[in-house]
């Protein structure tokens, strides 16, 4: 493994009405999956949005590829946000006039990457590809949007409870097909889960408690 990590955060500190958490440091490796657990209000949605570029801490930083993307230009961060970070959260933010299939050709075109049929058989969504966004599942709309952030080939993805809605074989596919895109690719991966079964098959575990990460793993 290379030493180097894709993704670190430094000292981060944040609190809303009351402190999340204070000083946390934390680094992911290419090739590495990083599993964060915890009580409801502990503050790990809002650590995931810390360092997925979409919150910006009060202090500390979030470091990607050796800079410190809260110190970027704006354009600079959008950049990595739309190119090098997959975001998979629970309101999925899927194009609902368009097709499942549509939904893809979009990431597809952006990203200049081919969509990937044995992806979409995977997650055993390819026989929804011409069916209205409105007309799929919960799950397969989940199912879709993480195939459409994989399309895009991204170097760190970030998930907050992306097997939330999934049964535990649907659950258990979805997360096989995360682990082997991790590993493919060189990408590093760090999600938010409830589930202690899909947290322990990664290589790291952590639990927000008391304002920090307690290792687990
Ligand atoms: N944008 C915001 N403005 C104000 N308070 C917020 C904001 N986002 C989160 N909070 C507060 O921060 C605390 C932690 O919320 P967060 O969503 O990070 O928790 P969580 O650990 O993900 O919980 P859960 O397991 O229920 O998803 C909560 O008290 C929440 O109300
Ligand atoms: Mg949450």
């Amino acid at each position: 493994m290379n030493n180097q990590p894709i993704l670190q955060a430094q000292n981060l500190s944040h609190e809303f009405d009351y402190p999340l958490f204070n000083a946390l440091n934390l680094e992911l490796h290419a090739q590495e999956t990083i599993a964060i657990m915890g009580a409801s209000g502990t503050g790990k949605s809002t650590l995931l949005n810390l360092l997925c570029s979409l919150l910006k801490p009060q202090s500390g930083d979030v470091i990607f590829q050796n800079r410190k993307i809260y110190s970027l230009k704006k354009q600079e961060l959008l950049n990595i946000r739309r190119d090098d970070f997959g975001i998979i959260f629970q309101a999925h933010y899927l194009f609902r006039g368009f097709s499942a299939y549509e939904n893809l050709q979009v990431a597809s075109l952006l990203s200049k990457n081919a969509i990937n049929n044995a992806l979409l058989k995977e997650l055993n969504i390819d026989f929804v590809m011409n069916q209205g966004v409105g007309e799929l599942s919960g799950g397969q709309q989940q199912r879709l949007s993480i195939a459409r952030v994989l399309t895009k080939k991204p170097q760190v993805i970030f998930a907050d409870e992306p097997t939330g809605n999934l049964d535990k074989k649907t659950a258990q596919e979805v997360m096989n097909a995360l682990f082997s895109y991790v590993k493919n690719n060189g990408a590093g991966m760090i999600i938010v889960t409830h589930e202690n079964e899909i947290a322990m098959q990664c290589d790291k575990v952590y639990e927000l408690n008391d304002l920090e990460l307690r290792v687990i793993k």
